[in-house]
């Protein structure tokens, strides 16, 4: 999907991100598990991450990311007509967290719905919503990806339970006709990788019981090795299709945004598409992997610190559980 042959596209008018308060640092996770903060930062390069309370829900994150996001963008939120939520960790089966969201926020001219695609869904969200603005049926569109993926953790599971954090990012796109907005965008997946990560127990093939619950097959398990060679690979890729599909090399890329799931993993996909870290953000080392909401979070810090400005070419791409996998350019 590129820019060619269509004047009409969308551009993100704002930004918005949301963490917890509690942080949690390696040497916490010491007294948890059998680890160290040696072998986390070596192997992974996060330091430390956000953990929820019991009493909070992703929705709540949901909500701050979202008014940061309305408010930069000056926008009403009555004036949102549709409202996308990446995640995993929904506040309940039903109704969608995005619908929960739609009430507290007063999005009441909207319509909204929840995507799973795993850590990809922000980059999921943010080409179905410049879809509907290239089709003119909507003109304001709020993209979220937020996660508690501290509920669906397995703390006594150490291979796992290092890597991951709380938090959520939105972003509003509206239309626009001149240089900027999204230039072009991939996304891909395939199901026949679905045992490298996944959850295996609380939908309607095993709904949840003691049994369940006592085997943590509420929580995520993962081949950490296999996910780590099919990240690199696939990011890299679809972070190259969208630059061959405007016509546009790496080194012209202003900022690079992947998934914050690992440091190695960061590098090797950098380091196929050419691009020097210099140009290549990163902010796992404090928030760990928050899965969905992780590109969002970082694209809104490198808004924020004016790291990214206006006239800047950023590539977001990502990938995640299903297997799901993703890239967008963009001109800020
Ligand atoms: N502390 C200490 N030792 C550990 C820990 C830990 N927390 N976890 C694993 N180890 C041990 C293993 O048991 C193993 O020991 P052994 O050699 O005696 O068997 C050793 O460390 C090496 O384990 P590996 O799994 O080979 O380590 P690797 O270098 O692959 O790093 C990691 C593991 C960090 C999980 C890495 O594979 C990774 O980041 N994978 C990708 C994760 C990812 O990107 N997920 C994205 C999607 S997440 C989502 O969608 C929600």
């Amino acid at each position: 999907m590129s820019e060619q042959g269509n004047r009409l596209r969308a551009y993100i008018s704002g930004t918005g991100s949301a963490v917890p308060e509690r942080v949690l640092t390696n040497s916490e996770l010491e007294r948890i598990v059998d680890t160290s903060d040696e072998w986390i930062m070596e192997r992974s390069g996060i330091k430390t991450r956000y953990i929820g309370g019991s009493e909070m829900a992703t929705s709540d994150l949901c909500v701050k990311a979202a008014a940061r996001a309305l408010e930069s963008a000056r926008v009403a939120p009555e004036d949102v007509d549709m409202l996308i939520v990446g995640t995993v960790t929904p506040d309940q089966p039903l109704p969608s967290t995005g619908c929960i969201i739609q009430e507290r926020m007063g999005l009441k001219n909207a319509f909204a719905f929840d995507i799973a695609a795993a850590c990809t869904a922000f980059i999921y969200g943010i080409t179905i919503a410049d879809s509907f603005i290239r089709t003119g049926m909507c003109r304001k569109i709020l993209v979220i990806g937020a996660e508690m993926l501290s509920r669906i953790t397995n703390w006594e599971d150490r291979t796992t339970c290092v890597l991951f954090g709380d938090g959520a990012g939105a972003a509003l796109l509206e239309p626009c006709e001149g240089p900027r907005g999204i230039v072009s965008t991939f996304l891909r997946s395939d199901g026949s990788l679905q045992d490298y990560l996944y959850i295996p127990a609380g939908g309607s093939r095993r709904p949840h019981n003691a049994e369940t619950l006592r085997k943590h097959m509420h929580a995520i398990r993962m081949s950490g090795n296999s996910v780590f060679k099919h990240a690199v690979r696939a990011m890299g890729d679809a972070a190259q299709r969208v630059l061959d599909d405007a016509g546009i090399a790496s080194s012209d890329l202003d900022l690079f945004i992947p998934h914050q799931a690992n440091l190695r993993i960061i590098k090797a996909t950098a380091a196929r598409i050419k691009v020097p870290m210099d140009k290549v953000y990163v902010n796992l080392d404090r928030y760990g992997n928050t899965s969905a909401a992780s590109v969002p979070i970082a694209l809104d810090e490198a808004s924020r610190t004016g790291r990214l400005k206006e006239g800047n070419l950023v590539e977001m791409v990502a990938f995640g559980g299903g297997f799901t996998w993703g890239a967008v350019l963009v001109r800020w």
